[in-house]
């Protein structure tokens, strides 16, 4: 593996070649996008130039270019639903292969260290710098806030919890590991959304925990009241941040989320897909002997039973993963991811998992923040994409600062397509019992 950095763009001329399992840093995907320089994905001269490089999944510009498509590197596709065929998203065909089709590299490389990053808020309230509020400080909320502040962006992190003490309390511990971690970014802690006043950015993560036993779906009705007071304060406090919903069941508090806010829909989003990527990445990995950024796959649907992982979209270093693993294998490894949650509960005995899903959220605000045009897999609302209209549901979505700028479309098996709606139907059957229970 070779990792590409800003220099090797540089001294390119117009295009660099990188092969399978190589890195391009994201400083050299920024001065790929600057000066023009295409990054192609591809053994030399395979004659494989029209995929879009992306080892990493940070693929800005540079791979858009790469597409020659039209204004929106689409190939004059319109920019709201764009194809996923090679897309020029930060998503590619596995390993830069021509034809096949597109997958997100959720990878390890999240952000660069203090890069600069783009505002969310456009009358700029919450200050020079950049703010994110973080409610809830149980685990996942803590260890969001560490992976924010241990990315050293922003100028603050506001910690919300209504136990007395308790944001504060860690905000402190933070503070004293910014010494050791060298972040400059400043953690305080609140226990109001109105005392953290403005942000650009609002992670909510409040609510009941699961517990052994307990399915993500039967916490709707409690959580929906804390998500749904939480998400109609903010709107106030903080009218023209992005809103990232954590709490469970996920699919349906983003929908509740997004209306108790009265946002527009591309600034309420929900993190799962991330989370259920990236665990069906590692497992994958440890399976194969891989590293986890070798596999490339994307998972969609509802962060639940209705979790689709398709396999079309499943590669490890170039190749289907189902070759690469043996079909029942991967079978057992979709189970394994969807049941992923539940595993760890199990073990814990108390709470729930909470580095990965903090790590997961934590980097879909960095995404947006970065403005590279990431595509991550998130819960959105459905814009008739997949045949699917009106309900939050995983799909792979282009970040920016502002939130969703376009859900993509992947050439789907027509199984894959079918468990898609099958999950949106699902979700919106719970809605309707979260809506009667009002
Ligand atoms: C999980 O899957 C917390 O829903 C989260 O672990």
């Amino acid at each position: 593996m070779t990792v590409w950095g800003a220099a090797a763009v540089e001294a390119a001329q117009g295009e660099l070649r990188i092969r399978p399992g190589d890195l391009v840093t994201p400083l050299a995907r920024e001065r790929a996008a600057q000066l023009g320089v295409k990054i192609i994905a591809g053994e030399p001269g395979a004659g494989n130039g029209t995929a879009p490089a992306n080892v990493r999944g940070s693929g800005p510009p540079p791979a858009r270019a790469a597409s020659g498509g039209g204004p929106n590197g689409q190939g004059g596709q319109s920019p709201a639903r764009a194809a996923g065929g090679g897309g020029p998203n930060g998503w590619a065909g596995p390993d830069g292969q021509a034809g096949r089709p597109s997958v997100p590299a959720i990878s390890g490389a999240l952000y660069r260290r203090g890069a600069p990053i783009a505002r969310a808020g456009a009358d700029r309230q919450a200050g020079p710098g950049g703010r994110v509020m973080v409610v809830g400080a149980g685990h996942v909320g803590m260890i969001t806030a560490a992976r924010l502040a241990d990315a050293d962006v922003f100028s603050e992190i506001v910690l919300v919890d209504v136990a007395d003490g308790l944001a504060a309390g860690i905000a402190l511990d933070l503070t004293h590991t910014a010494a050791l971690a060298g972040y400059r970014t400043v953690v305080s802690g609140a226990t109001t959304v109105e005392e953290a006043g403005p942000a650009d950015y609002v992670v909510i993560t409040a609510g009941r925990a699961r517990q052994p036993g307990m399915s993500r779906s039967d916490l709707v009705t409690t959580n929906a009241e804390i998500v749904g007071d939480v998400a109609a304060r903010v709107a106030v406090v903080a009218p023209a941040a992005v809103l990232v919903i954590v709490t469970n069941p996920l699919d349906e508090m983003t929908q509740h989320a997004w209306q108790a806010s009265g946002f527009p829909a591309e600034r309420v989003i929900g993190m799962a897909g991330v989370l259920d990527t990236a665990r069906f990445q590692a497992l994958a990995a440890l399976a194969g002997g891989l590293r986890p950024d070798q596999v490339s796959a994307v998972a969609l649907g509802s962060h639940g039973d209705e979790m689709v992982i398709p396999l079309s979209q499943a590669s490890a270093a170039g190749r289907p993963l189902t070759e690469v693993l043996g079909e029942q294998t991967v079978a057992g490894i979709v189970d394994r991811a969807r049941n992923s949650g539940a595993e760890v509960v199990g073990l814990l005995k108390k709470g729930s998992a909470f580095m990965a899903p903090g790590a997961s959220a934590a980097r879909m605000v960095l995404a947006m923040a970065a403005d590279r045009g990431d595509v991550l897999p998130a819960a959105v609302l459905a814009d008739g994409s997949y045949g699917i209209t009106g309900v939050y549901i995983g799909l792979p979505a282009r970040l920016g600062p502002r939130g969703v700028r376009e859900i993509l479309e992947l050439p789907l098996r027509p199984a894959e397509l079918a468990d898609l709606r099958r999950a949106a139907n699902r979700i919106r059957e719970r809605l309707g019992v979260l809506a009667g229970a009002r």
